[in-house]
């Protein structure tokens, strides 16, 4: 049995022409059509809902609260039925017709198949010089890491046996769009694969999803794949941050000496409001980007956010001791001037990331 996934978000206006297309073409095919669809402000849920009531065949998965291609697919996926799954667009611009050809290729060899833009007859159709470098980049990068290649591992329209997926379904990924890529990378370099050519059609209504969140989700993931178990992701992301923060320091040092200056040379008092009003700029605007970026998925909202900030505030002082304290030993010790320095903030860092995980990001 066929299992097709169609992950939805605001595709109301797709879905009613796209049902009765997949259809026609599996007639001959024992299958199941299944919904996932992420609470749609459109509605795509609730007319979903009344073409599966017309149709016995199709099921709507309506997720609350949550966001997301891969873990829509990854969650179709563990609730179908079919020991063949697959996965496409709800939008119109894969091709239903190569639905048998993936069911039969995986049928016949186990593995995977892939609908494929860059075998030779597929295309990706009408896009701009833009998107298709990116894509070319993207999948250039993403081959390799990939245990088993394929010309097109980013696509959205495949099909795989149910063993082969539940093999590495606990290793996979659930964020962004690279559900097929994830797949890829973790699974055994004998895995069959076929590909099979069609053009990426343009999409019918609404638009894509393929948001900037998502493109750096996705080198985000690159890097978790390949160095991540050295240096982790979240460690990088704190210092990524921490770099913006020496950014933003300097700056509003620099706006807050020329107030408290009055125009005449800065005073002692001066300097220091200045420095102190630095630090604390540069503190809020790490805690806010940390909290919207590198600790995103365990974002503290309300009281829980002043708390967090409170602790992040009581974390960069004793960072700042931390940081002194080294450097100071160092330096004692006869190690260079700059060694000493760069070694303590090193410190300094590595202590701010390590109590901010353990105290103010305490689910991350
Ligand atoms: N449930 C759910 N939740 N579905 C989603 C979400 C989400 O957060 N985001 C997107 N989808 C659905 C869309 O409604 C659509 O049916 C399908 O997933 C693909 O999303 P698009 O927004 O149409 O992506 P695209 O056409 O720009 O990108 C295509 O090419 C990429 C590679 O270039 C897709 O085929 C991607 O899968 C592919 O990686
Ligand atoms: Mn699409």
């Amino acid at each position: 049995m066929l299992s097709l996934i169609l992950p939805t978000y605001n595709e109301a206006e797709n879905i009613p022409d796209l049902l009765p297309k997949i259809r026609s073409v599996l007639k001959g095919i024992p299958h199941e059509v299944i919904i996932v669809d992420d609470d749609s402000p459109d509605g795509t849920w609730r007319i979903a809902q009344q073409i599966a009531h017309d149709l016995g065949d199709v099921h709507v998965i309506r997720r609350i609260g949550r966001r997301g291609l891969s873990s829509a697919v990854i969650e179709g996926f563990l609730s179908a039925k079919g020991d063949v799954l697959a996965v496409m667009d709800a939008d119109g611009q894969h091709d239903v017709a190569l639905l048998t050809t993936l069911h039969a290729a995986v049928a016949e060899h186990g593995g995977i198949a892939i609908g494929s833009r860059y075998v030779s007859g597929g295309s990706v159709g009408e896009w701009d010089e833009r998107r298709y470098m990116l894509s070319r980049i993207a999948t250039r990068m993403a081959l390799a890491l990939c245990a088993v290649k394929a010309k097109d591992p980013m696509s959205g329209f495949f099909a795989v046996d149910r063993t082969s997926f539940e093999e590495v379904l606990p290793r996979l990924n659930p964020k962004g769009f690279k559900i097929l890529l994830d797949l890829l990378v973790h699974m055994p370099k004998t895995t069959p694969v076929t590909e099979s050519p069609f053009i990426f059609a343009t999409r019918r209504h609404g638009e894509s999803k393929l948001s900037r969140r998502v493109q750096l989700e996705f080198l985000e993931y690159l890097y978790d794949v390949s160095f991540g178990n050295w240096i982790p992701l979240t460690f990088v992301k704190y210092c990524i941050v921490g770099g913006f923060g020496v950014g933003v320091h300097l700056t509003s040092y620099k706006l807050l000496s020329i107030f408290f200056a009055h125009g005449l040379p800065l005073t002692e008092t001066g300097f220091s409001l200045a420095l102190l009003g630095a630090i604390e700029t540069a503190i809020i605007f790490n805690f806010w980007l940390n909290n919207l970026w590198t600790f995103a998925h365990a974002k503290l909202q309300g009281m829980g956010m002043v708390k967090g900030f409170l602790k992040y505030n009581l974390a960069c002082g004793f960072g700042a001791l931390a940081n002194y304290a080294v450097s100071t030993y160092l330096y004692s010790y006869g190690l260079g001037e700059i060694t000493s320095v760069i070694v303590g903030a090193c410190a300094g860092i590595v202590w701010n990331y390590t109590m901010s995980r353990a105290f103010a990001w305490k689910n991350a």
